[in-house]
């Protein structure tokens, strides 16, 4: 189907400095990954998010994969999900070992939350996955107090939610661990593919560096001839008699030195998308067909605007949309457990209702940030025509 406004993939256009940043790496970064730029970037970070170890990897699903691994799970452990996320939000889990109990999520809200993870939490619950959907920040307080009571580890993923505070701290602060994503999709890209991960304990930040890189690791011994037994050692991170598989999670400097321009205009990439939906939701109060998440803060940094149809007329709508008026809204966030994939691995029971409704009848509208106001202001009207014939 040709469209007039496409649901991009592509969130953002670049600045003249940005563009010069990256021109200026491709240039004299020496070496060419895991040098100054990334340091700086790691640093930037942990400014920014506050006071933790910042990892830079090559996407937030890969830094998923690093915290699934220093969960440390053991035969019979439990992780609770919520089922209404991306699929890297779980699966890395299952790899590490941990049988996944799908939460459910508040139905305003649209994330997991205290009470909607209470009855999933039992003493084989050794983690729990907040995600940050939509560019919502779930109520980590109250989260990460149960998480004391219960003893059980927290993973924000927070890769939809860059610069979003609750409660006088950002989104990826509360956890054990903090994810976030810079893709090709977010509010802000490091070229496509980036991320980072956030730790709390310094013991298990520790291990990061071999785990993101192959194992790699000093020879011990100081060394006559610095070039025997060879160039460097490959050996297991390890902690408390544990041993972990490396990997090569890598992120590569031109993006890193992307991403340190990028932290500078993230503040205003969200403030502009949070009036721009607010103004959107606004303008439709007149159609109680369309439920928003409305929040006028930067708890929210709507990367994504999204709705629930209450007329029980979704399809007709998004095809209305598409058809006539050639713009591709689309449904997001399948529930997990209906994947073969999660049936397949013996995860696909879930008791979900307000997941599963809201699913069912949500709508994600094209919101990219550089989508025209002329193209916004499209979107709105016909959104507004689509509604009233839906209304006959
Ligand atoms: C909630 C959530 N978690 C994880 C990811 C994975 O991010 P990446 O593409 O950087 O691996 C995404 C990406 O869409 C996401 O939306």
């Amino acid at each position: 189907m040709e469209f007039k406004i496409h649901f991009s993939a592509r969130a953002h256009t670049y600045t003249k400095e940005e563009e010069d940043a990256v021109l200026e790496a491709m240039r004299n970064a020496n070496p060419l990954t895991q040098g100054q730029n990334l340091h700086e970037f790691e640093a930037k970070l942990c400014r920014y998010i506050g006071g933790r170890h910042a990892f830079g990897v090559c996407n937030a699903t890969a830094a998923l994969e690093l915290a699934a691994q220093l969960c440390c799970f053991d035969k019979g452990d439990e992780v609770v999900i919520p089922s209404h996320t991306f699929t890297s939000s779980a699966y890395p889990f299952a790899k590490s070992g941990a049988r996944i109990v799908w939460a459910d999520i508040d139905p305003h809200k649209r994330v997991v939350t205290a009470q909607t993870i209470a009855d999933k939490v039992t003493s084989k619950t050794k983690a729990v996955v907040v995600a940050h959907l939509y560019g919502y920040g779930a109520d980590m307080a109250e989260i990460m107090e149960m998480a004391k009571r219960h003893n059980f580890l927290v993973i924000e993923d927070a890769a939809q939610a860059l610069g979003v505070e609750v409660e006088g701290k950002m989104a990826g602060a509360y956890g054990d661990f903090g994810v976030l994503s810079f893709h090709s999709h977010k509010n802000i890209s490091t070229l496509g593919e980036g991320g980072a991960l956030m730790v709390r304990d310094k013991e298990l930040a520790a291990l990061v560096p071999g785990l993101r890189h192959n194992g790699h690791c000093s020879f011990l011994a100081k060394r006559n001839d610095y070039w025997i037994p060879a160039m460097g050692n490959v050996d297991f991170p390890q902690i408390n008699g544990r041993v972990f598989w490396p990997n090569n999670y890598c992120i590569g400097e031109v993006e890193c030195a992307l991403g340190l321009k990028l932290l500078d205009r993230i503040n205003v990439i969200n403030q502009k998308k949070r009036e721009r939906a607010i103004r959107f939701i606004d303008a439709l109060a007149d159609f109680p067909e369309l439920e928003f998440h409305r929040v006028p803060s930067s708890r929210h940094n709507y990367h994504l605007l999204a709705a629930k149809l209450t007329n029980g007329k979704r399809d007709e709508f998004i095809r209305r949309m598409a058809g006539d008026k050639k713009i591709q809204c689309v449904v997001q966030y399948y529930p997990l457990n209906r994947y073969p994939l999660y049936q397949t691995a013996g995860f696909g029971d879930a008791d979900c209702p307000n997941a599963d409704n809201f699913f069912d009848n949500m709508v994600s509208f094209p919101f990219h940030h550089s989508l025209l106001d002329s193209d916004l202001d499209y979107i709105l009207q016909s959104t507004q025509d689509v509604l009233k014939e839906l209304r006959a």
